[in-house]
């Protein structure tokens, strides 16, 4: 069986990355993660999404702008999304929740560039987020933007609570990151973390993170403002239903969250069953990164592409 971590590393390699983008046997595959290339496509699914009565979160794919130019075009792709959302599907009086926000990453509002940069970027996607009555989630990405993604909600989110982030349970600090965004009353979103890691940082046992998963979880569940549960993991779900049942938490305080073409069928059956449940809907043309991280995570699919790639 191939390793999460051997997959994340073959797949870094820029021949594997070039034959994966030019060849069409993996559109499929591709195309099972990634709603399309462009935000009109994007919507669409979205669209047939909400009409189920699940919720969404748009992903504009990119991660790590080279240049201010490039910032600056990620900006203004996700105040374009936020205005489109508006026009599709506003949050009404009736909504006590948005029905589709968008998700982005610091790194692709230009985190690279400089902190400043980044953050003054953001802070006008908030103001058109505030505009329109919408949510912005900044995702985790790798650990080394950990603190600054933290330190970034520290100085934004008294200015703007329709903010929050996401924290990951394989990170050895994530229990204190979690009282730190709890006492600023943002919203988390609880995921077990998709990067390569470090054991410096990081559990490299899964029953170690899906402990810490829980752990927090049940934490977020007492003590946050309208947490996100975001996992497949079925047995994690079930421990979550428990826990708040056993609590008196209603299911109109948190909701449950899953990738797009991941777990339908549970995504449904949550939803039947009276849970809020938001689908996370990635688009762009610069999907790679996003599809190793799920090959990452299912190494069945990863197998395929390795064997297309030695049989010549
Ligand atoms: P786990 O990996 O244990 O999987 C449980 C089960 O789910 C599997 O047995 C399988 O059935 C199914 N499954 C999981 N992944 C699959 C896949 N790729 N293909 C097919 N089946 C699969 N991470 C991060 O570092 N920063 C972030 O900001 C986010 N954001 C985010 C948003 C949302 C809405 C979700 C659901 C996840 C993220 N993640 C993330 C990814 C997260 O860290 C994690 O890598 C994945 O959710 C997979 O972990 P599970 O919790 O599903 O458990």
């Amino acid at each position: 069986m191939l390793g999460r971590a051997l997959i994340l590393r073959t797949s870094a390699l820029p021949f594997v990355e070039k034959m994966v983008r030019n060849s069409f046997v993996f559109r499929p595959l591709v195309h099972r993660f990634i709603a399309g290339d462009v935000l009109a496509e994007s919507l669409e699914v979205s669209k047939g999404l909400l009409e189920h009565g699940l919720k969404v979160s748009l992903d504009y794919l990119g991660e790590n702008t080279k240049s201010k130019e490039e910032a600056l075009q990620a900006k203004a792709t996700y105040i374009a999304m936020l205005r489109d959302i508006h026009r599709v599907a506003p949050k009404t009086s009736e909504d006590s929740v948005e029905p589709l926000n968008i998700s982005i990453k610091l790194t692709q509002c230009g985190l690279d560039q400089g902190d400043d940069f980044a953050e003054e970027n953001f802070r006008e996607v908030l103001d058109v987020a505030r505009e329109t009555n919408n949510f912005v989630r900044v995702d985790m990405e790798a650990s080394e933007y950990t603190e600054r993604t933290v330190a970034m909600m520290e100085r934004v989110l008294p200015d703007y609570p329709n903010t929050g982030t996401v924290l990951q349970s394989y990170l050895y600090r994530t229990d204190e990151d979690l009282e730190r965004v709890i006492k600023l009353g943002g919203r988390i979103r609880l995921v077990k973390g998709a990067y390569l890691e470090p054991a410096e940082v990081a559990y490299p046992e899964k029953a170690k993170v899906d402990e810490a998963y829980m752990r927090q979880a049940d934490r977020l569940l007492e003590a946050a403002n309208y947490p996100a549960i975001a996992t497949h993991d079925e047995h994690i779900i079930d421990h979550v239903k428990q826990f708040a049942k056993s609590r008196a938490i209603s299911p109109d305080r948190f909701e449950f969250q899953m990738l797009y073409g991941i777990r339908r069928d549970l995504q449904n059956s949550l939803h039947e069953q009276g849970y809020n449940v938001r689908v996370y809907v990635p688009f762009g043309d610069k999907w790679y990164p996003y599809f190793t991280r799920r090959l990452a995570e299912r190494p069945a699919n990863a197998g395929f592409i390795l064997k297309s790639l030695f049989k010549g």
